[in-house]
Protein backbone atom coordinates (compact mmCIF):
# COMPACT_ATOMS: atom_id res chain seq x y z
CA UNK A 1 0.00 0.00 0.00
CA UNK A 2 1.31 3.62 -0.88
CA UNK A 3 0.10 5.86 1.83
CA UNK A 4 0.72 9.66 1.33
CA UNK A 5 0.24 12.09 4.52
CA UNK A 6 -0.03 15.41 4.54
CA UNK A 7 2.67 16.27 1.61
CA UNK A 8 3.72 19.56 1.24
CA UNK A 9 6.48 20.79 -1.48
CA UNK A 10 7.18 24.67 -1.82
CA UNK A 11 9.64 25.41 -4.70
CA UNK A 12 11.79 28.56 -4.19
CA UNK A 13 10.19 29.38 -0.98
CA UNK A 14 10.36 32.76 0.33
CA UNK A 15 11.25 34.21 -3.36
CA UNK A 16 8.88 36.14 -5.91
CA UNK A 17 9.69 32.36 -7.93
CA UNK A 18 7.93 30.98 -4.82
CA UNK A 19 5.80 27.96 -5.95
CA UNK A 20 3.49 25.86 -3.73
CA UNK A 21 3.21 22.86 -5.84
CA UNK A 22 1.26 20.66 -3.25
CA UNK A 23 -0.70 22.42 -0.48
CA UNK A 24 -1.05 19.70 2.22
CA UNK A 25 -1.67 15.78 0.10
CA UNK A 26 -3.10 12.89 1.49
CA UNK A 27 -3.76 9.85 -0.37
CA UNK A 28 -4.09 6.31 0.17
CA UNK A 29 -3.75 3.66 -2.82
CA UNK A 30 -4.80 -0.05 -1.59
CA UNK A 31 -3.03 -2.82 -2.77
CA UNK A 32 -3.24 -3.53 -6.59
CA UNK A 33 -5.35 -0.48 -7.02
CA UNK A 34 -5.19 1.31 -9.98
CA UNK A 35 -5.24 5.04 -9.61
CA UNK A 36 -5.87 7.54 -12.40
CA UNK A 37 -4.61 11.21 -11.87
CA UNK A 38 -5.98 14.38 -13.76
CA UNK A 39 -5.77 17.71 -13.51
CA UNK A 40 -5.17 21.54 -14.71
CA UNK A 41 -1.85 22.44 -15.98
CA UNK A 42 0.37 22.90 -13.17
CA UNK A 43 -2.12 21.44 -10.24
CA UNK A 44 1.30 19.05 -8.61
CA UNK A 45 0.16 16.01 -10.61
CA UNK A 46 3.98 15.59 -11.68
CA UNK A 47 5.45 16.90 -8.73
CA UNK A 48 3.25 14.34 -6.47
CA UNK A 49 4.98 11.92 -8.59
CA UNK A 50 8.07 12.83 -7.98
CA UNK A 51 7.78 13.09 -4.21
CA UNK A 52 6.58 9.30 -4.30
CA UNK A 53 9.86 8.37 -6.73
CA UNK A 54 12.46 10.91 -5.14
CA UNK A 55 13.52 13.26 -7.40
CA UNK A 56 11.47 15.88 -4.84
CA UNK A 57 12.06 15.77 -1.13
CA UNK A 58 9.18 17.01 0.21
CA UNK A 59 9.30 20.35 2.74
CA UNK A 60 6.56 18.15 5.11
CA UNK A 61 4.76 14.92 5.33
CA UNK A 62 5.80 11.41 5.21
CA UNK A 63 5.25 8.74 2.29
CA UNK A 64 4.70 5.10 3.12
CA UNK A 65 5.23 1.94 0.50
CA UNK A 66 4.87 -1.21 1.52
CA UNK A 67 5.08 -0.63 5.08
CA UNK A 68 8.40 1.54 5.21
CA UNK A 69 8.94 4.74 5.88
CA UNK A 70 10.06 6.10 2.30
CA UNK A 71 10.19 9.52 3.12
CA UNK A 72 13.68 10.05 3.53
CA UNK A 73 15.37 7.84 1.16
CA UNK A 74 17.46 8.72 -1.67
CA UNK A 75 15.93 8.19 -5.21
CA UNK A 76 17.48 5.26 -6.46
CA UNK A 77 16.89 3.28 -3.17
CA UNK A 78 13.34 3.98 -3.43
CA UNK A 79 13.87 2.76 -7.27
CA UNK A 80 14.43 -1.03 -5.95
CA UNK A 81 10.38 -0.59 -4.88
CA UNK A 82 9.00 1.86 -8.10
CA UNK A 83 8.67 1.24 -11.49
CA UNK A 84 8.24 4.66 -13.48
CA UNK A 85 7.18 5.43 -16.93
CA UNK A 86 7.38 9.10 -18.21
CA UNK A 87 5.91 10.48 -21.39
CA UNK A 88 9.42 10.82 -23.82
CA UNK A 89 9.23 7.43 -25.09
CA UNK A 90 13.25 8.20 -25.76
CA UNK A 91 13.63 8.52 -22.11
CA UNK A 92 12.94 5.19 -20.74
CA UNK A 93 15.81 3.25 -22.83
CA UNK A 94 18.99 2.63 -24.19
CA UNK A 95 18.58 3.61 -27.71
CA UNK A 96 21.95 1.89 -28.78
CA UNK A 97 21.43 -1.40 -26.88
CA UNK A 98 18.99 -4.42 -28.55
CA UNK A 99 16.00 -4.63 -27.04
CA UNK A 100 16.76 -8.11 -25.80
CA UNK A 101 19.88 -6.28 -23.55
CA UNK A 102 17.45 -3.68 -22.32
CA UNK A 103 15.10 -6.00 -21.09
CA UNK A 104 18.26 -8.12 -19.55
CA UNK A 105 19.28 -5.24 -17.79
CA UNK A 106 15.65 -3.91 -16.58
CA UNK A 107 15.75 -7.61 -15.11
CA UNK A 108 18.66 -6.21 -12.92
CA UNK A 109 18.35 -2.80 -12.21
CA UNK A 110 17.46 -2.22 -8.62
CA UNK A 111 19.01 -5.60 -7.74
CA UNK A 112 21.88 -5.03 -5.37
CA UNK A 113 25.62 -6.12 -6.62
CA UNK A 114 25.45 -9.55 -4.75
CA UNK A 115 22.05 -10.42 -5.64
CA UNK A 116 22.61 -9.38 -9.11
CA UNK A 117 25.34 -11.96 -9.35
CA UNK A 118 22.88 -14.79 -8.04
CA UNK A 119 19.88 -14.09 -9.09
CA UNK A 120 17.80 -16.40 -11.33
CA UNK A 121 17.38 -14.47 -14.53
CA UNK A 122 14.85 -15.14 -17.07
CA UNK A 123 16.38 -16.85 -20.26
CA UNK A 124 16.39 -15.55 -23.68
CA UNK A 125 13.01 -17.82 -24.31
CA UNK A 126 11.26 -16.52 -21.54
CA UNK A 127 11.97 -12.78 -22.49
CA UNK A 128 10.99 -13.15 -25.69
CA UNK A 129 7.72 -14.64 -24.02
CA UNK A 130 6.98 -11.81 -22.22
CA UNK A 131 7.52 -9.65 -25.31
CA UNK A 132 5.59 -11.80 -27.26
CA UNK A 133 2.75 -11.61 -24.79
CA UNK A 134 2.54 -7.85 -25.99
CA UNK A 135 0.60 -8.48 -28.60
CA UNK A 136 3.17 -6.44 -30.77
CA UNK A 137 4.88 -9.09 -32.85
CA UNK A 138 8.49 -7.56 -31.15
CA UNK A 139 9.67 -11.19 -29.87
CA UNK A 140 11.07 -11.76 -33.18
CA UNK A 141 13.23 -8.28 -33.09
CA UNK A 142 15.16 -9.11 -29.42
CA UNK A 143 18.53 -8.35 -31.77
CA UNK A 144 17.02 -5.25 -33.00
CA UNK A 145 18.12 -1.61 -31.75
CA UNK A 146 15.37 -0.25 -29.54
CA UNK A 147 16.11 2.98 -31.32
CA UNK A 148 15.00 2.07 -33.95
CA UNK A 149 11.69 1.26 -32.81
CA UNK A 150 9.06 4.04 -33.06
CA UNK A 151 7.26 6.05 -30.25
CA UNK A 152 4.52 3.67 -29.42
CA UNK A 153 6.59 0.18 -29.09
CA UNK A 154 9.66 1.79 -27.26
CA UNK A 155 6.88 2.99 -24.50
CA UNK A 156 5.19 -0.47 -24.45
CA UNK A 157 8.52 -1.88 -24.37
CA UNK A 158 9.51 0.66 -21.27
CA UNK A 159 6.34 -0.50 -19.83
CA UNK A 160 7.38 -4.05 -19.51
CA UNK A 161 10.76 -2.99 -18.25
CA UNK A 162 9.66 -1.12 -15.36
CA UNK A 163 7.18 -3.74 -14.70
CA UNK A 164 9.14 -6.63 -14.76
CA UNK A 165 10.23 -7.39 -11.35
CA UNK A 166 6.72 -6.46 -9.93
CA UNK A 167 7.17 -2.86 -8.65
CA UNK A 168 5.28 -2.48 -5.38
CA UNK A 169 4.34 0.85 -7.21
CA UNK A 170 4.10 2.23 -10.70
CA UNK A 171 4.13 5.83 -11.47
CA UNK A 172 3.12 6.76 -15.36
CA UNK A 173 3.31 10.33 -15.96
CA UNK A 174 1.63 11.03 -19.36
CA UNK A 175 3.01 7.95 -21.21
CA UNK A 176 1.05 8.17 -24.18
CA UNK A 177 1.13 12.59 -24.83
CA UNK A 178 3.81 12.40 -26.98
CA UNK A 179 2.56 9.60 -29.22
CA UNK A 180 0.01 9.51 -32.00
CA UNK A 181 -3.63 8.41 -31.53
CA UNK A 182 -2.94 5.10 -32.42
CA UNK A 183 -0.07 4.37 -30.46
CA UNK A 184 -1.55 5.81 -27.80
CA UNK A 185 -4.09 3.17 -28.05
CA UNK A 186 -1.92 -0.07 -28.65
CA UNK A 187 0.35 1.84 -24.85
CA UNK A 188 -3.04 2.15 -23.34
CA UNK A 189 -3.81 -1.63 -24.17
CA UNK A 190 -0.94 -2.70 -22.75
CA UNK A 191 -1.00 -0.58 -19.59
CA UNK A 192 -4.40 -1.74 -19.04
CA UNK A 193 -2.84 -5.42 -19.49
CA UNK A 194 0.30 -5.69 -17.51
CA UNK A 195 -1.61 -3.41 -14.72
CA UNK A 196 -4.76 -5.55 -14.16
CA UNK A 197 -3.11 -8.46 -15.41
CA UNK A 198 -0.39 -8.39 -12.71
CA UNK A 199 -2.77 -6.61 -10.19
CA UNK A 200 -0.15 -4.03 -10.29
CA UNK A 201 -0.35 -0.92 -7.82
CA UNK A 202 -0.38 2.11 -10.00
CA UNK A 203 -0.47 6.08 -10.03
CA UNK A 204 -1.34 7.02 -13.75
CA UNK A 205 -1.32 10.43 -14.82
CA UNK A 206 -3.04 11.55 -18.01
CA UNK A 207 -4.69 14.58 -20.12
CA UNK A 208 -7.35 12.62 -21.88
CA UNK A 209 -10.39 12.27 -20.43
CA UNK A 210 -11.07 9.83 -22.36
CA UNK A 211 -8.47 7.59 -20.47
CA UNK A 212 -9.65 8.77 -17.27
CA UNK A 213 -13.07 7.33 -17.45
CA UNK A 214 -12.45 4.29 -18.86
CA UNK A 215 -9.00 2.91 -16.82
CA UNK A 216 -8.60 2.19 -13.89
CA UNK A 217 -10.79 1.55 -10.51
CA UNK A 218 -10.41 5.36 -8.94
CA UNK A 219 -9.70 8.73 -10.07
CA UNK A 220 -8.03 11.41 -7.99
CA UNK A 221 -8.76 15.29 -9.32
CA UNK A 222 -5.82 17.52 -8.55
CA UNK A 223 -5.91 21.23 -8.40
CA UNK A 224 -3.37 23.75 -7.17
CA UNK A 225 -1.71 21.24 -4.97
CA UNK A 226 -4.30 19.46 -3.81
CA UNK A 227 -6.96 16.77 -4.31
CA UNK A 228 -9.91 18.33 -5.33
CA UNK A 229 -12.04 15.00 -5.95
CA UNK A 230 -11.93 11.53 -4.74
CA UNK A 231 -14.30 8.71 -7.22
CA UNK A 232 -14.46 5.27 -6.98
CA UNK A 233 -16.68 2.19 -7.22
CA UNK A 234 -20.10 2.42 -9.31
CA UNK A 235 -19.33 6.42 -9.40
CA UNK A 236 -16.41 5.95 -11.17
CA UNK A 237 -17.88 3.34 -13.73
CA UNK A 238 -20.40 5.51 -14.82
CA UNK A 239 -18.03 8.56 -15.03
CA UNK A 240 -18.14 10.20 -18.68
CA UNK A 241 -15.56 12.52 -20.18
CA UNK A 242 -18.50 15.43 -19.77
CA UNK A 243 -18.91 14.73 -16.36
CA UNK A 244 -14.97 15.62 -15.83
CA UNK A 245 -15.26 18.93 -17.50
CA UNK A 246 -18.21 20.00 -15.81
CA UNK A 247 -16.55 19.42 -12.82
CA UNK A 248 -13.48 21.72 -14.60
CA UNK A 249 -15.47 24.34 -14.97
CA UNK A 250 -17.24 24.10 -11.87
CA UNK A 251 -13.75 24.49 -10.12
CA UNK A 252 -13.08 27.54 -12.98
CA UNK A 253 -16.78 29.38 -11.86
CA UNK A 254 -15.82 29.20 -8.37
CA UNK A 255 -11.91 30.13 -8.62
CA UNK A 256 -13.77 33.37 -10.74
CA UNK A 257 -16.42 33.84 -7.72
CA UNK A 258 -13.45 33.92 -5.33
CA UNK A 259 -11.02 35.77 -7.02
CA UNK A 260 -14.04 38.44 -7.63
CA UNK A 261 -15.15 38.38 -3.51
CA UNK A 262 -11.27 39.59 -3.48
CA UNK A 263 -11.74 42.24 -5.48
CA UNK A 264 -14.60 43.11 -3.77
CA UNK A 265 -12.95 43.04 0.00
CA UNK A 266 -9.74 44.41 -1.90
CA UNK A 267 -11.58 47.70 -2.82
CA UNK A 268 -13.84 47.90 0.19
CA UNK A 269 -10.64 47.94 2.70
CA UNK A 270 -8.07 50.29 0.56
N1 LIG B 1 11.68 21.78 -10.26
C1 LIG B 1 10.81 22.78 -10.17
N2 LIG B 1 11.22 24.03 -9.86
C2 LIG B 1 10.35 25.05 -9.76
N3 LIG B 1 9.02 24.93 -9.97
C3 LIG B 1 8.54 23.71 -10.28
C4 LIG B 1 9.41 22.59 -10.42
N4 LIG B 1 8.65 21.50 -10.74
C5 LIG B 1 7.38 21.94 -10.80
N5 LIG B 1 7.31 23.26 -10.55
C6 LIG B 1 6.09 24.08 -10.51
O1 LIG B 1 5.17 23.46 -9.62
C7 LIG B 1 3.84 23.52 -10.13
C8 LIG B 1 3.31 22.12 -10.30
O2 LIG B 1 4.01 21.51 -11.37
P1 LIG B 1 3.76 20.03 -11.87
O3 LIG B 1 3.71 19.14 -10.70
O4 LIG B 1 4.76 19.74 -12.91
O5 LIG B 1 2.30 20.17 -12.50
P2 LIG B 1 1.48 19.16 -13.44
O6 LIG B 1 2.28 17.93 -13.62
O7 LIG B 1 0.18 18.95 -12.73
O8 LIG B 1 1.25 19.93 -14.73
C9 LIG B 1 3.91 24.31 -11.43
O9 LIG B 1 3.61 25.65 -11.16
C10 LIG B 1 5.37 24.14 -11.86
O10 LIG B 1 5.80 25.24 -12.62
MG1 LIG C 1 3.06 17.00 -15.30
Amino acid sequence: MLDIRGIVKTFHPGTENEVRALQGVDLRVEDGSFVVVIGTNGSGKSTLQNAVSGSAVVDEGTILLAGRDITRWPEHRRAALIGRVFQNPFSGTAPGMSVGENLALAERRGLRRTLRRNASLRSRDALAERVRRLGMGLEDRLDTEIGSLSGGQRQALTLLMATMRRPELLLLDEHTAALDPRAAEMVIRVTDDLVRGGKLTTLMVTHSMQQAVSLGDRLVMMHRGRVVADISGAEKQRLRPGDLLDRFDAIRRREQIDLSAAEMLRETYI
